[in-house]
């Protein structure tokens, strides 16, 4: 079953020179697969990310989750829909500094006027699993980058949205923080049969997908798919990347 489609997408961004983005992008994202989005600096990555979250909106083209289409929803109703069916891990983490790291974990649960009992319970079994229950009263400036990143995956999927979006989540960590953020992104996908789309830079990070598929230019360029060894995928991710030039790599900070 799709979870995902996309069909025929594009984007043109408007102002003095307009600029097209996305040009007649089509894909599909069946229930429980991990997708990644690669392509060089520049080619459309956010944008297809944007217009699949609804932040934006697409010139032509639509987007379907489960058959609907959010982009025709207004107001209340699309912040609903935002709200309850998507989650969102960002490069840069996007916690409150206001608040805790628990109070930021359960704010999808808060905003949609979820029971405390209901709340509590989800906090502290999320927290387990992703390794964070210790640091739940803490404050986001007074713990790493990992745990800030752990910290942001419990609240995109606290409330099991139908798709997870990320955009470059180990964008901002090291290698090993990277490793752990992508093998907790690769338990959440396999437990509960998240269905998950990132963006990234890092063939590393690529290599957990099932799928990866490459953007240039706002076009298609190409699909692969992973086999049953995560070096060889990475491999061929590696490949792929070279015939796309651009900056769309940088290999000296690799690390299997
Ligand atoms: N709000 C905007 N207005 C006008 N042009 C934009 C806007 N956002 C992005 N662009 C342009 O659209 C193109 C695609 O941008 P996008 O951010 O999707 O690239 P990307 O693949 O995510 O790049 P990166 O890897 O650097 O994050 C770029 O040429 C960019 O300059
Ligand atoms: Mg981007």
């Amino acid at each position: 079953m799709d979870v995902l489609k996309v069909n025929h997408l594009s984007k043109v961004y408007g102002g003095k020179v307009p600029h097209q983005a996305l040009s007649d992008i089509s894909f599909s994202i069946q229930q429980g697969e991990f997708v990644g989005i690669m392509g060089p600096s520049g080619s459309g990555k956010t944008t297809l990310l944007n217009l699949i979250a609804t932040i934006d909106t697409p010139t032509s083209g639509e987007v379907q989750l489960h058959g609907k289409r959010p982009h025709q929803l207004k107001g209340p109703n699309l912040a609903r829909f935002r709200r309850r069916k998507l989650g969102f891990v960002f490069q840069d983490f996007n916690l409150l500094d206001t608040l805790t790291v628990g109070e930021n974990i359960v704010l999808p649960l808060t905003l949609d006027r979820k029971d405390v009992k209901e709340i509590e319970q989800k906090l502290k079994d999320v927290a387990e699993r992703l390794d964070i229950a210790e640091i739940l009263d803490k404050r986001t400036y007074e713990i790493s980058g990992g745990q800030k990143q752990r910290a942001a995956i419990a609240r995109a999927i606290i409330h099991e949205p139908s798709l997870l979006l990320a955009d470059e989540p180990t964008g901002n960590l090291d290698s090993k923080a990277s490793h752990i953020v992508m093998e907790t992104m690769e338990a959440i996908n396999e437990q509960d049969g998240a269905t998950m789309m990132m963006v990234t830079h890092d063939p590393v990070a690529a290599s957990y997908c099932h799928r990866v598929i490459f953007i240039k230019d706002g076009e298609l360029f190409n699909e692969i798919h992973r086999g049953e060894h995560r070096q060889t995928f990475f491999q061929q991710i590696i490949d792929v990347l070279s015939l796309l030039g651009g900056n769309s790599h940088d290999l000296s900070s690799v690390r299997l």
